[in-house]
């Protein structure tokens, strides 16, 4: 499986990964969990370089969610410690790359080494215009939205919103990804078929791609397959087949 396989008119400007099966991967190997997350991290870099390579735009990863932090101690700490020096030593790389670095979760919650690392490679790659690596840390889908309602109330309890002008477009500029498209395809590695609290109000029309691999086997040929997948459905939303394979001005026409 080559790039050349990939229809570059047609890839989807948003990918959401969630990176699953380290542990797994590792224990197959007679290893400890965190040697698993060592060897995640080349198919994160991986990942990364090629989804850039072929002009996706946007490239979300869970690296780390809420339910995470009930992980016994010491996998937490190897997690935190892992993602510090990560960034420390990818910062630059990125940059070169034009990769601009994004954070979305609860990140006042992560180590401040971390979020000062995290605030530095924000800051250096801040100009970038390549790819849009967002990572999703600390993260929970239920938290966001309900931050969402929160702030939402707020500004409805002051006078700055009225009930009538919540919108979908509205309720999207209260969610951390406001500045993103919605993931067109949502991949999960290592064969668990949920969505285990990401991005639950992006992904309504997601296509979803549930693949056995462990995240540390996932590298550019699974992912070009994955792609490759997404190329090969047909979207609806709702409408039939016949209106999909119409131009749009020709639907309007007909109605
Ligand atoms: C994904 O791999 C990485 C994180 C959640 C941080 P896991 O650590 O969940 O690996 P498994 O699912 O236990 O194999
Ligand atoms: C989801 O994986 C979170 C991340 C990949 C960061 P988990 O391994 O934590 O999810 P569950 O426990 O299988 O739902
Ligand atoms: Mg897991």
């Amino acid at each position: 499986m080559d790039q050349q396989a990939i229809d570059k008119t047609s890839l989807p400007k948003h990918i959401a990964i969630i990176m699953d099966g380290n542990g797994r991967w590792a224990k197959e190997r007679g290893q400890d969990r965190i040697y698993g997350h060592h060897e995640g991290v080349l198919s994160v870099r991986e990942i990364v370089n090629v989804a850039g390579e072929i002009g996706i735009k946007y490239l979300t990863l869970y690296a780390f969610s809420t339910e995470n932090w009930n992980r016994p101690k010491e996998e937490v700490a190897a997690l935190m410690e892992l993602l510090v020096a990560t960034i420390r030593k990818e910062a630059d790389e990125l940059n070169k790359n034009n990769v601009r670095l994004h954070v979305i979760g609860d990140f006042a919650a992560l180590p401040e080494v971390c979020q000062k690392e995290m605030n530095e490679a924000m800051g250096i790659t801040a100009n970038n215009t390549g790819l849009n690596l967002i990572l999703a840390l600390s993260y929970s889908a239920k938290w966001e939205i309900l931050n969402a309602v929160k702030q939402i109330s707020q500004n409805v309890q002051i006078g700055k919103l009225q009930p009538t002008d919540i919108t979908d477009e509205i309720f999207h500029q209260y969610l951390s990804t406001h500045a993103f498209p919605d993931p067109e395809l949502m991949i999960r590695t290592s064969g668990e078929n949920r969505i285990s609290n990401f991005l639950l109000y992006q992904l309504a029309y997601s296509e979803l791609y549930f693949t056995a691999t462990h995240w540390p086997d996932f590298r550019k040929k699974q992912f070009l397959q994955a792609i490759l997948d997404y190329q090969q459905r047909e979207r609806r939303f709702g409408m039939i087949s016949e209106q999909i394979q119409t131009p749009q001005s020709e639907n309007a026409k007909n109605q």
